[in-house]
């Protein structure tokens, strides 16, 4: 596991849309020219001139760009240059991403907490129920006058979050968003894309159907004495790389905090309006959501700063984020759509102090502005989402601005390699889209483009991080039930973090990382957390740049 690769020519190994801009990255002094073979007949369909040669500081690559966007027509090929393996192959299709959009969604299902998954749904990944959660303590740091600390709570459903088996409002808040506004923005691609869930048919979208199932998680992490939303729903320590039926620890609810509030408010008051046209399903769903968020902001008005302190006992998943002031500012744009009350107008049109690029769990405000810009028509006032969209073009126009100083036509600078990174690289193309959605402007869907390239094979390691997603993807992912379910393969459909020259995982891993360039630091090993680790909020990105190219892309 983790060898060092050559990645030779990067591309996209899934391919692409036929009007979609298409770019390959080939590494300098290889000649000038390159050919595109039918990967069946190796007969040449295009040839062209390679780009000047550059070096990449993230890598330290020296690349030239072959672009092959004028060929549309569909089929299977590679690519070719002097003196280098071909490339590995590619579609051009009309439905480049569908299969992949799909799986994507289909990893949280197969990522449901306290629910078994018979072979209809999860196939080979079939697997007992684990962590019920319908006895659920209250730790002593979540401890109120109603609910002293050991009071037996119910919390089932939802999402691990990632690798581990815990669930976190934090995490939970982005994910849970970002599948919800992939159907509010393309609803006729995801009405289309029918999944195999136990729901299936009942008249609801799948992708809602699988956002429902951590949303009655979601509202059961509210206190309903105190509108307050737990941090988290966790064991004390991380379970051992054992399936979910396998790991009984006791399971804590702990520490009631701001963000978690303000998140839990913005994702049920989203809720609300995303599902209200399903509410024949469900009746007064979409009111308990709205009152349910309003319930939160209310606590959170009354604790405006209780950041997450963790408990000296407790050693999971932290989401601590100091700064609040984005998850007040995306709460109340939530809330100002739903409600159109003036309390909330104010902090949801506030600017923000500086240029946001993209979205994060610690970084929600751009996911207020993708809601203002999106329902700008049913706003009491419309100019209410000039702001907003301000804002989002002002992101994206930094973002193109990057992209056309890289070598590799990348908006992802060295700074971006953090824990996540591919994360990173598709909220900045979650970001574009909202652009291009406003402005009709082809850079931003390009540079859109060139994120989900990098993540699927366009990377200096030649590796598509999706898993079973591409000739060459992540075998090994920091995930339990991907390690212990006997099955060589990974549990499929799962974006992992990506290079990240924090390293921060390097006393636990037995393995050392081939490299420490930024876009190199990236081990595919099960004991890599900090860059193999698979999380909902992750994928979440995935399933949204997938959907949007797939509905945007003509
Ligand atoms: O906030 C500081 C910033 O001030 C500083 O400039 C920067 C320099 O590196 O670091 C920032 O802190 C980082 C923090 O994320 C916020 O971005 C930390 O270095 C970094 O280690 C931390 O990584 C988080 C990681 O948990 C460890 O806490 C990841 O974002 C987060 O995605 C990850 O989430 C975990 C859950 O806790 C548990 N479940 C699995 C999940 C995925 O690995």
């Amino acid at each position: 596991t983790g060898a060092a690769h050559a990645a030779g020519i990067e591309v996209n190994q899934l391919g692409f849309l036929p009007s979609a801009q298409k770019l390959a990255v080939v590494p300098a002094g290889a000649g000038d020219r390159f050919q595109v073979t039918d990967a069946a007949s190796g007969k040449t369909v295009f040839a062209g001139r390679l780009g000047p040669a550059a070096t990449w500081d993230a890598s330290g690559e020296t690349i030239r760009l072959a672009d092959f966007s004028r060929l549309r027509k569909a089929g299977t090929y590679r690519i070719r240059v002097a003196d280098q393996p071909e490339s590995p192959p590619f579609a051009i299709a009309g439905d480049a991403y569908r299969a992949l959009d799909a799986g994507a969604l289909h990893a949280y299902t197969l990522q449901r907490a306290g629910v078994a998954l018979d072979a209809r749904v999860a196939g080979p990944y079939a697997r007992a129920a684990g962590h019920p959660d319908d006895k659920v303590l209250v730790h002593e740091s979540a401890a109120s006058a109603k609910r002293p600390a050991g009071t037996v709570i119910a919390s089932p459903k939802g999402w691990y979050d990632a690798g581990d088996y815990n669930k976190y409002i934090v995490n939970s808040g982005i994910s849970t968003y970002t599948l919800l506004a992939a159907y509010e923005h393309f609803p006729a691609w995801f009405d289309k894309l029918a999944l195999h869930l136990p729901e299936s048919g009942n008249g609801v979208p799948d992708i809602l159907n699988e956002a429902l199932w951590n949303l009655d998680w979601m509202a059961t992490m509210q206190d309903p004495d105190d509108g307050g939303v737990y941090h988290k729903l966790t064991n004390k320590q991380f379970d051992g790389m054992v399936m979910p039926d396998q790991a009984n620890a006791p399971r804590y609810v702990v520490q009631k905090t701001t963000a978690a509030a303000l998140d839990f408010a913005a994702v049920m008051a989203t809720a609300s309006r995303v599902l209200a046209p399903f509410d024949a399903q469900a009746p007064g769903r979409s009111q308990r959501y709205l009152a349910a968020a309003e319930a939160a902001w209310r606590w959170a008005q009354r604790h405006p700063a209780t950041t997450y302190r963790q408990p000296p006992d407790v050693a999971t998943g932290k989401y601590d984020d100091e700064h609040l002031d984005d998850e007040f500012s995306w709460a109340a744009s939530e809330l100002y759509i739903a409600t159109g009350k003036d309390e909330y107008r104010t902090r949801a049109l506030a600017a923000a102090p500086a240029v946001q690029t993209a979205p994060g769990w610690n970084e929600v405000r751009p996911l207020g502005w993708i809601s203002l810009a999106q329902q700008r028509a049913r706003l009491p006032h419309p100019s209410d989402a000039d702001g907003a969209r301000r804002q989002i073009l002002a992101a994206a126009d930094t973002l193109l601005a990057r992209r056309q100083a890289s070598p590799v036509r990348l908006a992802l600078v060295t700074s971006d390699f953090v824990w996540g990174s591919n994360a990173v690289a598709l909220n900045q193309a979650m970001m574009l889209v909202q652009a291009y959605r406003i402005t009709n402007k082809a850079e931003y869907l390009e540079a859109a483009q060139s994120a989900l390239d990098y993540t699927l094979g366009r990377n200096p390691l030649g590796m598509s991080y999706v898993t079973g997603f591409g000739a060459r993807s992540p075998m090994h992912p920091h995930h339990r039930p991907s390690v212990a379910d006997g099955i060589a393969a990974p549990v499929p459909g799962w974006l992992v973090g990506g290079p990240n020259p924090g390293q921060q995982d390097r006393k636990d891993c037995h393995v050392s990382y081939a490299a420490s360039a930024p876009a190199l630091s990236y081990l595919d090993d099960a004991c890599s957390y900090a860059s193999n680790e698979v999380a909902i909020n992750w994928n979440a990105p995935l399933v949204y740049v997938a959907a949007a190219l797939q509905s945007l892309t003509r």
